[in-house]
C-alpha cells in the first residue's frame, strides 16, 4: 500500500542539547517547541516486493549524500522490525526548504517517513508511541509528532521519553520568521554535536538550571505574555550556544549575518519599534519569535540585512498527518 505523510520541523524555544543515552537519544532536558507551518516535509512510501534495495529518492535536492540514504534505510530498518517484514521500500520526499541549514529537516523528514513507512505496512501506533519510535531515527522528530506548541518529555528513559502537545496551533498566533542565510550544509551535523555537548565546562550548570526555566516558560506561554516568553527564548538560545563555543573542539554555527540578524533584532526592540526575539538552533539560520500582527513588517525589515537570502514566515502548525498527494 501506498501512503504519504505530511509533518512540519519545529523550533525550539527550550533546546535539546545533549543526551543521557545517545543510541536511543534520550535528551539530557526537557525541551519545548512549536511545529512550524511553512517547513514541512511530505514522504511518499510503498513496500514492493520485487525491491531488492531501498529506493531512496530526494526531490528538488541537487546534493544527496550516501550518508542521508543510509540514515533512511535504517529508519526503514526499524520499521521492518516492528512489522517483521524483509519487503524494501521504494520512497520519495521532498521538503519545502533547504536542509541542514539550522532548520530541523531531520525532524519533518523522519516524522513523516516514520508516519507514511508504518501506514504502508497497516501498523497503528498511539500518538505517544509514534512519537517514541521518531525519536528513535532523530530526536527533534520526536517533537513533530503532536500538535502545534509541543514539550517533549525528558522521561526516565529510553521506554518513557516522547512528546506531548502543550496547546493546539490555534492557541496563540506568534510567528517564526526564519532568516536563511546559507544555504550550505553544516559541517558539524547536530547528531555530533550533541556528543561534545558534556565536554563543555558549562553543562552540567545548564542542565541544573533547566527544570526552572520549563516551569517559566510554559507559564509564559499559558498566559501569551509574549515579552516574557521572549526573553526566556532569547536568553535559551544564548545558552545553548555557550554550550557550543565552549565545546571541545568548539563548535560556532553562527555566520556574519547570523550576528546581523541578532543585533538588529535587540536594535529593533531597543528603540522601540518592533518587539520580536531570535532563537537558533545548529546552524547559521535565525527563526525571529514575533506576533503576528507584526510579522509582515518585521519579515520585510529583516530580508533587508546583507547576507540574508530569504525570509519565512511560519505559524504554528499541526503535526504529522496523513496526505492523499502522493509523490509518486
Ligand atoms: O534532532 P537533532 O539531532 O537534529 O537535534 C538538534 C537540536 C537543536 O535543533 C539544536 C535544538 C532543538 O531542540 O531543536
Amino acid at each position: 500500500m501506498k501512503v504519504s505523510a505530511i509533518a512540519p520541523a519545529n523550533i525550539a524555544f527550550i533546546k535539546y542539547w545533549g543526551k543521557t543515552d545517545a543510541n536511543n537519544r534520550v535528551p539530557g532536558n526537557n525541551s519545548i517547541s512549536m511545529n512550524l507551518s511553512e517547513m514541512q516535509t511530505v514522504t511518499t512510501v510503498e513496500f514492493q516486493p520485487y525491491l531488492s534495495s531501498d529506493d531512496i529518492t530526494f526531490q528538488n535536492e541537487d546534493a544527496v549524500y550516501a550518508k542521508e540514504k543510509e540514515r533512511i534505510s535504517g529508519a526503514l530498518d526499524r520499521v521492518r522490525i516492528l512489522a517483521q517484514t524483509s519487503l524494501r521500500a521504494k520512497l520519495v520526499t521532498k521538503n519545502s526548504f533547504p536542509k541542514a541549514v539550522g532548520i530541523a529537516s531531520s525532524a519533518s523528514g523522519f516524522s513523516s517517513l516514520a508516519m507514511a513507512a508504518l501506514g504502508s505496512l497497516d501498523i497503528r501506533l498511539k500518538p505517544h508511541e509514534l512519537s517514541k519510535f521518531c525519536r528513535l531515527m532523530s530526536g527533534t522528530a520526536a517533537r513533530s509528532v503532536p500538535d502545534g506548541f509541543v514539550e517533549w518529555l525528558k522521561g526516565s528513559g529510553a521506554s518513557d521519553s516522547f512528546a506531548v502537545s502543550l496547546h493546539p496551533a490555534d492557541f496563540w498566533d506568534i510567528c517564526d520568521v526564519v532568516c536563511i542565510v546559507s544555504s550550505e550544509m553544516k559541517k558539524v551535523s547536530s547528531s555530533d554535536g550533541h556528543l561534545l555537548a558534556k565536554t563543555s565546562p558549562f553543562y552540567n550548570n545548564r542542565i541544573k538550571g533547566m527544570k526552572a526555566k520549563i516551569i517559566n516558560i510554559k507559564d509564559a506561554l499559558n498566559r501569551k505574555n509574549f515579552s516574557r516568553f521572549g526573553r526566556i527564548l532569547e536568553d535559551e538560545a544564548l545558552s545553548m550556544h555557550a554550550i557550543c563555543i565552549t565545546s571541545t573542539p568548539p563548535l560556532l554555527y553562527w555566520e556574519p549575518a547570523t550576528l546581523a540578524v541578532m543585533k538588529k533584532v535587540i536594535w529593533l526592540r531597543e528603540k522601540g519599534e518592533l518587539e520580536s526575539y531570535f532563537t537558533i538552533d545548529a546552524g547559521p539560520s535565525v527563526h525571529v519569535i514575533c506576533q503576528a500582527a507584526e510579522a509582515a513588517r518585521l519579515s520585510l525589515t529583516l530580508s533587508g540585512i546583507p547576507g540574508v537570502q530569504r525570509t519565512v514566515v511560519n505559524h504554528p502548525a499541526r503535526g504529522v498527518h496523513i496526505t492523499n498527494k502522493h509523490l509518486f
